[in-house]
């Protein structure tokens, strides 16, 4: 791999050398486009490092990265705001560094998988002649993402591209575990402030369809624990304020309240990302024995833990009071807890969305670019689950949560997670036309705009 990249970079630019002349310095430094095969060898090599919390090979991903990014000419520097977590920040240096820039976000870690139920080891990172799927942990979460990026801008190099802005590529790590020594950290850095950012891509999820799924904002997590407490008894006796009946009347109350919010979404009239989950993390209840449980014996504690989701559009007040009135009131021996509380607004007190819409001037160059390049855009949604992409919306930054994955099941964190050879390829042009397009300078208000918002 090595040789053969170092030999394709000094080839030389035989069409359009002329025109050229003029960027010389940036002109011999870019590379003839790389053959199919060698992208998906390269996207292969990243998927093969195993970096799956709890104890993510950081360094061997961040080696990789490094080389990539020599290889696409980009300045690179590796900053470790928490010790053995580095975060890889790369630079395009725009004609005009003073404008607003774009970053392009991935994270690099991936979840645990257990490979003795996969068809292929998670990170063999196989490819399926057949079919053309390259099964990996993180082939769709979200290291598809972090080398498209790399590709197209080496793409773009090679055909004389240069921005007007400047790009930013960061890939953070620790978003499997909540971003916090990631890109939580990195926002409160000094060296982000410095990159005056203007717009954000991360990740989003793959679609069945051939539309390509777009995100401006995702739920707010809230994890709860509801204790139960009441009067131990005989297994026999029937009586009323035992810790299990107490507890039990709220299990029903958030099961049917659990249906009303489901039964939206089935029916088609609210999108995933717009109402309220909950589910049931555990349950936790029973005297123990060695070998079991005491049967005879009505326990006098009892407990649930809730994971439940908020829309950022949500009645903040009206769930509360839920919450203390119906699921866990005082009233019947309960108390509840949170384990996290995160804010559905930004740290101005507005929902934390991005407008996806005429008023965002970043959003009609997005939707045109993804066009331009032969893809469509979805109707924009919430993100159901979290992702490092609500740091940023905290801070007031628009951040679109994208992954150009169509024609594709969701296999996020699921076994046999796979994505197929073609959409892979098909992303990279899908992110060449989205950078040329974003790092373009057209629509002067798209920096007043920003600046405004910063
Ligand atoms: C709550 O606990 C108190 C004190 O143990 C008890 O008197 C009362 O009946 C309990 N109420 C319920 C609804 O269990
Ligand atoms: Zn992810």
């Amino acid at each position: 791999m090595a040789s053969k990249k170092s030999s394709t970079r000094t080839s030389p630019m035989a069409a359009g050398a002329s025109l050229l002349l003029f960027l010389l310095p940036l002109a011999i430094s870019a590379a003839s486009p790389s053959s199919d095969a060698e992208v998906i060898s390269r996207f292969q090599e990243y998927l093969r490092i195993d970096t799956a919390q709890p104890a993510p090979d950081y360094a061997a991903a961040v080696a990789f990265l490094r080389g990539q990014a020599d290889a696409a000419g980009l300045e690179a520097s590796t900053l470790e705001l928490v010790a053995g977590k580095p975060l890889l920040l790369l630079r395009w240096p725009g004609r005009r560094p003073s404008l607003p820039s774009v970053l392009l976000n991935s994270h690099t870690d991936v979840v645990p998988s257990e490979p003795h139920k996969w068809e292929h080891p998670p990170f063999s990172a196989a490819l399926d002649e057949a079919s053309g799927r390259i099964y990996a942990r993180g082939s769709q979460d979200m290291k598809c993402v972090g080398m498209q990026y790399l590709e197209a801008i080496r793409r773009l190099r090679s055909a004389g591209f240069i921005p007007d802005r400047d790009i930013y590529l960061t890939f953070v790590p620790d978003e499997e575990i909540g971003g916090h020594d990631g890109v939580e950290a990195f926002v409160k850095s000094t060296e982000f402030k410095e990159m005056n950012v203007g717009l954000v891509l991360d990740e989003g999820l793959p679609s069945l369809g051939e539309e390509y799924r777009v995100f401006y904002g995702e739920r707010s997590p809230w994890w709860l624990t509801i204790k139960a407490k009441g009067a131990p008894g005989h297994g026999a006796k029937l009586y009323d304020g035992s810790a299990m009946e107490n507890l039990m009347k709220s299990v029903e109350a958030i099961r049917k309240f659990r249906t009303s919010q489901f039964d939206l979404v089935k029916s088609g009239a609210k999108a995933e990302g717009d109402v309220v989950s909950v589910n049931f993390a555990y349950l936790k209840a029973g005297t123990p024995t060695p070998t079991g449980f005491v049967m005879n014996l009505q326990p006098s504690e009892a407990e649930i833990g809730l994971d439940i989701r908020l829309p950022p559009g949500v009645h903040i007040e009206a769930m509360e009071r839920r919450l203390a009135e119906e699921w866990a009131p005082s009233s019947r021996n309960l108390t509840f807890e949170f384990k996290q509380k995160a804010s559905v607004l930004d740290k101005f007190g507005k929902p934390a969305v991005t407008p996806a819409d005429s008023s965002n001037s970043w959003w009609p160059l997005l939707e045109e670019a993804v066009k331009r390049a032969g893809g469509k855009l979805g109707k924009p949604e919430i993100f159901p689950a979290s992702t490092d992409a609500r740091y940023f919306r905290e801070i007031g930054l628009p951040a679109f949560g994208f992954s150009p994955m169509a024609n594709t099941p969701i296999l996020l964190h699921d076994h046999n997670e796979f994505l197929s050879k073609d959409e892979y390829l098909k992303g990279i042009g899908i992110y060449e036309s989205i950078i040329r397009t974003l790092a373009t300078l057209k629509d002067s208000n798209v920096d007043e705009e920003s600046r405004a918002e910063l």
